[in-house]
């Protein structure tokens, strides 16, 4: 996740914008950069990979006595992670640099309206846009500038700015991503989270969405949406810096789960475009090679490979297309059958799993399409893939995937309603319905785990002394099933299996006695009545059954000994909310048994060995 720092004071700038990045390095990033204003001069230095790096440009560079500044740490989302990418963007006049957290989703639009005008970009990114609206906008006012070109901007931002003309200035605004500013002795520091600022206050004021201030050595004025001044109170941070920088969370896998929301709303929605149709950037399929093409394989490890399962049930129910799954390290060396209209789909969150890469380079050989879901820019197996779908979740600190996991269900929504729009199984007007739904979830995500995480705490209590757990379903419940097991095991070590339901009843059920915990999935209204039959098979040899299912099935519930409720919902998203729970389960479980949560035994983040 990108990391945004400001300063304006009495001493040098440089020092304290090293410091301050040092201090996001935690959010992860692949490059930084800063700027300071030098007089009438603004001089940038960035640098692809770490801050070390920049430090010694810097070095070798300059020794700045700047004292006004700001600086940025960038997670690549749009354009490779390299220097011409890094932050801080200037304007084409020189007279503006900016640093930009968030996605601008209306940035192709923008750009193009100004390279119509001669604005000549040099970098990829969406940020670029900014730096060039602010030249177009310069009406001799910075803040009035800043709101001017903000006002053009959709999506989320936070943005911090340094002009030519006000050396002694910074402008920032937010919508949507953070920002925090401190006033002390020293001066005015600005970060996009607290962690940038507490070793110098933890006294910081909170930008609201759409205020602006104008940071000066002083301290800072407040500009509310409509362009009054507002009358803003600091509030007092007692975090240390360990919880700052998991946002106040006990664990980065809670703060993971709670950032889901966000993490499904970057994927899905600078892919919807204004009439309800869906648009990738990095899609090389021509609409002729989509018609022919004749069958879809997944292939992916873990977590990706269970929402690799909840794409072959969508695919297959909205593109008409078979979709097998595998297992990466089990599909590279069975000489799978492919040929040229197969489209392999991979999904890696670190773009760099082993077997998965592995997989991915026998589907190049034997000349299928491939189509990499990745949430790493420019991973190895992102630069691999014919075509290139990212996740927007932001750097996953957590060993254990929530938030990546829920963005790469979030393409396969995306990936199936535009196969199926391009093969003429969907209308725009049904595509537009589809998209309209999938635009609804990230606020029925955040609801869910609002509404459920106290009572998730409570029903953790019982899966404390366990030593084994089952979790059943059916189609894309089966598909969560088989990740609400794996979340279980990894964090908690407690043993859980995950059971296709109707399976149960040929072996398994066998294992079920008096007092075994079963949770049955049961929110995908096309099975809800047969797996219904399941939980009622499992009750009658004494399972006690925990159901998670949606509000319009409750009356048929009777009969489980615990519940849990989700939304209503289209009902192919289900298993986007089902999830949430579940994760909970996992994370309160684990923590009630004492366990690493961020760092469970054995596990790696990146599994790069086979
Ligand atoms: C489980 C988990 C792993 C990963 C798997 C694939 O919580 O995180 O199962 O999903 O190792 O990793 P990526 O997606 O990086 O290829």
């Amino acid at each position: 996740m990108c990391g945004i720092v400001g300063y304006a004071g009495k001493n040098r700038a440089v020092p304290y914008l090293l410091e301050g990045l040092e201090k996001l390095e935690y959010r992860g990033y692949d490059s930084a950069g800063i700027a300071v204003a030098e007089g009438g001069t603004l001089r940038v230095t960035k640098t692809r990979g770490r801050i070390s790096n920049l430090e010694a440009l810097i070095a070798a560079e300059h020794q700045s006595p700047a004292t006004v500044g700001i600086g940025h740490t960038r997670w690549a989302t749009h354009g490779k992670p390299n220097d011409v990418n890094a932050h801080p963007h200037r304007s084409m006049s020189g007279r503006f640099c900016v640093v930009h957290n968030g996605i601008i989703e209306n940035y192709l639009q923008l750009k193009a309206a100004l390279q119509a005008e001669g604005y000549v970009f040099v970098s990829e990114t969406d940020t670029e846009v900014i730096a060039h609206l602010l030249d177009k906008s310069w009406d001799g006012d910075f803040v009035s500038t800043v709101r001017k070109t903000a006002a053009q901007l959709e999506g989320a931002y936070a943005i911090c700015v340094l002009c030519s003309d006000c050396p002694d200035q910074i402008v920032c605004t937010r919508w949507g991503s953070p920002l925090v500013l401190g006033v002390c002795e020293s001066g005015t520091f600005i970060g996009s989270d607290v962690t940038a600022i507490l070793r110098h206050t933890n006294d910081v004021y909170y930008l609201d969405g759409h205020e602006t201030a104008l940071v000066d050595a002083h301290g800072a004025v407040f500009f509310g949406k409509d362009g009054a001044a507002v009358d803003k109170q600091p509030r007092r941070i007692e975090w240390n810096l360990s919880a700052a920088q998991k946002g106040g969370y006990e664990h980065f896998m809670l703060k993971e789960i709670m950032e889901q929301p966000k993490a499904f709303s970057d994927t899905v929605s600078p892919r919807i475009t204004a009439d309800g149709t869906i648009a990738f950037e990095d899609f090389r399929l021509t609409d002729d090679e989509i018609c022919r093409l004749r069958r879809v394989a997944v292939v992916a490890c873990g977590s990706a490979y269970h929402a690799g399962a909840v794409g072959k049930y969508v695919l297959e129910k909205l593109t008409r297309l078979p979709v097998e799954i595998d297992i990466a390290s089990e599909f590279r060396y069975r000489d799978p059958v492919l040929d040229e209209d197969t489209l392999v789909v991979v999904i890696s969150q670190s773009g760099e799993t082993a077997d998965t890469l592995a997989a991915l380079r026998l589907a190049n050989e034997r000349g299928c399409k491939t189509l990499c879901i990745v949430n790493v820019v420019s991973s190895s197996i992102a630069n691999e893939g014919g075509s290139v779908i990212y996740t927007h979740a932001g750097p996953e600190i957590a060993v254990a995937t929530t938030k990546a996991y829920s963005a790469q269900a979030a393409v396969f929504y995306l990936l199936a309603g535009y196969l199926a729009e391009k093969r003429g199984l969907l209308t725009k007007e049904q595509l537009a319905a589809y998209t309209e739904d999938l635009r609804a979830m990230p606020d029925l995500i955040q609801k869910t785990l609002g509404d459920c995480e106290q009572q998730i705490k409570t029903l953790s209590q019982m899966f404390i002394p366990l030593e084994h757990a089952y979790f059943i379903g059916r189609n894309l419940d089966y598909a969560c099933a088989m990740e609400a097991s794996l979340k279980m095991k990894e964090i908690s070590y407690i043993h859980s299996e995950a059971y296709a339901a109707g399976e149960l009843k040929h072996g398994t059920i066998s294992l079920i006695e008096k007092g075994t915990l079963v949770v049955a999935l049961a929110a995908y209204s096309d099975v809800f009545q047969k797996t219904l039959s399941n939980i009622k098979e499992v009750k009658a040899r004494g399972a006690r059954v925990l159901a998670v299912s949606t509000e319009r099935h409750v009356d048929a519930l009777g009969e489980v000994d615990y519940r849990i409720l989700i939304p209503d919902c289209n009902p192919l998203f289900s298993v986007t909310l089902e999830v949430l729970p579940m994760q909970l389960l996992g994370y309160y479980t684990a923590r009630a048994r004492g366990c690493d949560i961020d760092k469970p035994r054995n596990l790696a983040k990146s599994v790069t060995v086979e």
